[in-house]
């Protein structure tokens, strides 16, 4: 797949629309093997999930053939959530839909785990400084990660982070509302994980 010549383009909705009329698979960031660990660690088999910016990631499938069953995956791309929906009809616990995620339409308490993997880098796509973001990115970030905490029960396990954004976080005890980043969450030992990684947050 080609680079598009403006990063700007990664968020809109017609530019992975007409991605993934082409595309059928890409992981971004890291893919499953790389972080199950994780997951064996901190997720219930039980635990509903909601995944954020599913793309046509491998991701979900994987988890559900490891025993997750109780996902629900959300894109903006109809394109995308159709195909992914086609190709995994016999995965039939698992969910597929439509939606933005500066606009969360589920009920309060819908799901223990929330995970995003490089979803959250599209909302900053025009950013000159990643740690030093404008305003207006801010209060985005603020408002997706509010409605996030609001989607996720109370007793809630955490939400996973696989971003340029979040540079492999982990937020293990996330209570809504959504406290500022700095001060709340636990940098994991993302080297185990994510050799090669670029800057992060926290050494
Ligand atoms: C960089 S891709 C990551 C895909 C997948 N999570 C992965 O790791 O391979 C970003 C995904 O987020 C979706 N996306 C971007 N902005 C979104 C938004 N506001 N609401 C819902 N999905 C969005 C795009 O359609 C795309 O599938």
């Amino acid at each position: 797949m080609d680079l598009p010549h403006k990063n700007a383009v990664y968020k809109l909705q017609d530019y992975w629309d007409e991605r993934y009329t082409k595309e059928e698979n890409f992981e971004w960031c890291k893919s499953y093997d790389d972080f199950k660990e994780l997951i064996h660690k901190h997720l219930r088999n039980s635990d509903r999930i909601l995944i954020l910016g599913c793309g046509n990631s491998a991701l979900s499938e994987q988890m559900y053939k490891d025993g997750y069953r109780n996902i629900v995956n959300i894109d903006f791309s109809p394109v995308v959530i159709e195909n992914m929906k086609r190709k995994h009809k016999h995965l039939v616990e698992m969910e597929w839909l439509v939606m933005d995620i500066t606009n969360l339409t589920f009920s309060p308490n819908s799901f223990e785990v929330v995970i995003e993997k490089a979803t959250l880098d599209a909302l900053m796509v025009e950013e000159r400084d990643l740690w030093n973001p404008s305003q207006e990115v801010r209060d985005r970030m603020d408002s997706v990660l509010k409605q996030v905490s609001h989607t996720t029960h109370n007793h809630v396990l955490g939400n996973l982070c696989i971003s340029q954004v979040g540079h492999s976080i982990f937020y293990p005890h996330l209570p809504p509302p959504h406290p500022p980043i700095e001060d709340n969450y636990e940098p994991l030992p993302v080297r185990k994980y994510f050799k090669g990684s670029n800057k992060r947050v926290n050494s």
